[in-house]
């Protein structure tokens, strides 16, 4: 006989951890619900929760709005759904950045080594599934300044949890006047604002 394992409520659910996600198989989960339940939790500037962390790829949640100026390079690739609202990801192509709009419903898919940014209005969801990064891989952060599209900084680091070190590495860059200031203009990237709706 198939046996059907049934949710427990909400209220007796635990918190989903890393260990879950890689020895054993949990419940479905309602992604509107979770979202509902987990919502508070969601922190600028990046405001994005762990779905699932597993093993050899990890799923966020990211809601809107978010307040980056940041663009993300890795050697793997990333897949991005919006569930609700659309999004801009900005893509560094050459010299220039190249806007992608992302609408509600759309699926969009970021090749390895692409520096992208994504901007997110208030009041929309997205879900991202990227790759787990070996042990010793690096990561990049990396400014490029508003006026002149020059690179400002590219911070480089072995990145074990995107969550807590991504948004320490930018509001480390936002808060130092000479790292954040363009040696080919005099431009000084500013810390942004949260995003405001398109
Ligand atoms: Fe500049």
């Amino acid at each position: 006989m198939v046996q059907v394992a049934e949710a427990p409520p909400a209220a007796a659910r635990k918190p989903f951890s890393a260990e879950d996600a890689r020895s054993s198989v949990l419940p479905p989960i309602n992604l509107q619900r979770w979202i509902e339940e987990n919502r508070h939790l969601f922190k600028p500037p990046v405001s994005n929760r762990y779905l699932y962390d597993g093993r050899d790829f990890f799923v966020m949640v990211i809601v809107g709005p978010n307040a980056r100026n940041d663009f993300h390079l890795v050697n793997s690739e990333e897949y991005f759904y919006q569930l609700k609202g659309d999004i801009k990801v900005r893509i560094r192509e050459g010299d220039h950045i190249v806007d992608h709009l992302v609408r509600e419903g759309e699926t969009f898919f970021v090749p390895a080594n692409v520096a992208h940014a994504p901007v997110r209005p208030p009041d929309t969801i997205g879900v991202v599934v990227e790759k787990r990064r070996p042990a010793g891989e690096r990561e990049h952060v990396i400014f490029y300044c508003d006026k002149c599209e020059a690179l400002v900084e590219d911070i480089d680091f072995d990145c074990g949890d995107i969550v807590q070190h991504f948004s320490q590495a930018m509001l480390d860059f936002w808060s130092d006047d000479a790292r954040r200031t363009c040696k080919q203009c005099g431009h000084k990237v500013a810390k942004p604002e949260p995003v405001k709706p398109f």
